[in-house]
């Protein structure tokens, strides 16, 4: 069993859930305190340690990091892409604030690690759209964007300024079962099989030909704690690593669950997402993360809608 004592943020979210379990797994239950401002997702109740946090209540963090002696903290609290932009200045007040206070903290006690996410929308349309390399043009045009690539600065300077050990990844849309997205532009490509299977019919908020990174959750996880285990001087970005599984359209997606579900049929009303689609990368080179600590992805996208169709019609 690994030691050190985890503190998760946001841990009733699409990814907190299950990089939760996962955790506690690795750790063993007590030793991964899950906190999220709601109550716990019916999955964490009585799987370990649960409290409720406001991620921006900075004293009442400082005082669960204490009581607990926690060592490594992952913030996940965050709102996405299309959220965002309804809500602009509320999305950088929650996407920065927590961050900038957690680094403060992770500096005065002395914290391990912290993990902190990053995403393909700190691309923007100025960047290369196919294999978008890990240096390059970055403009991003969401308000979750320009926070993520904020939040990627203030890391890597909190390294640089305080020797702080701060980790994070570029996640592309991410595709689960277990726990549910919200608040994304990807969230079709999880929604879709929902539909697929109650209705066998889907009408997708993207174009058919909308090729977006996607990632199976089970690579996401492995790769999340990869990344924060891996020695130190094998991290050589304090940046968020760009991160790459599979790349597809809602045609595409389309096509995979109708060899599971032959009459399945998809119709498309793009809306305001479409514009937010546009303007990120379509596939995303991540040679850095595989060359650095070994980043390697199991799941393509047939292998993805097997487990996906199997596991939903379980539940
Ligand atoms: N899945 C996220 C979103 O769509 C991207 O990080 O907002």
């Amino acid at each position: 069993m690994k030691k050190d004592k985890i503190l998760i943020v946001g841990a009733g979210g699409q990814i907190g859930v299950e990089l939760t379990l996962a955790l506690r797994n690795a750790y063993g239950a007590d030793n991964v305190v899950a906190t999220d401002i709601r109550e716990a997702h019916p999955l964490l109740k009585d799987s370990g340690p649960y409290a409720m946090l406001n991620a921006m209540d900075a004293a009442a963090t400082l005082e669960l990091i204490k009581k607990e002696g926690i060592t490594q903290v992952y913030l996940l609290a965050a709102l996405l892409s299309a959220t965002g932009e309804k809500e602009p200045k509320r999305a950088w007040e929650i996407n920065m604030q927590g961050l900038l206070q957690l680094l403060d903290i992770g500096v005065q006690e002395k914290l391990s690690k912290i993990y902190w996410p990053s995403s393909i929308a700190v691309f923007g349309s100025t960047t290369p759209h196919q294999n978008t390399p890990q240096e390059t043009v970055i403009e991003p045009r969401t308000v979750y964007g320009i926070s993520k690539y904020a939040g990627e600065l203030w890391c890597q300077y909190y390294h640089q300024r305080w020797g702080l050990d701060v980790r994070s990844l570029r996640y592309p849309g991410l595709i689960s079962w277990k726990s549910a997205p919200g608040g994304g532009t990807t969230d079709y490509a999880v929604e879709i099989y929902h539909e697929a299977l109650k209705h066998k019919k889907y009408t997708c908020f993207l174009k058919e030909d909308t090729y977006l990174p996607m990632m199976y959750m089970d690579d996401a996880i492995r790769g999340t704690i990869e990344l924060v285990d891996a020695p130190a001087d094998q991290i050589k970005t304090r940046m968020a690593y760009n991160l790459s599984a599979m790349s597809f359209s809602p045609r595409e997606i389309a096509d995979s669950i109708r060899v599971h579900i032959p009459e399945f049929t998809i119709d498309y009303a793009p809306d305001f997402r479409q514009q937010i689609a546009d303007g990120w990368p379509d596939s995303i080179d991540d040679t850095a993360a595989r060359e650095h600590w070994n980043w390697k992805p199991r799941f393509d996208l047939a292998a993805m809608t097997t487990d996906m169709l199997r596991n939903l019609s379980r539940m």
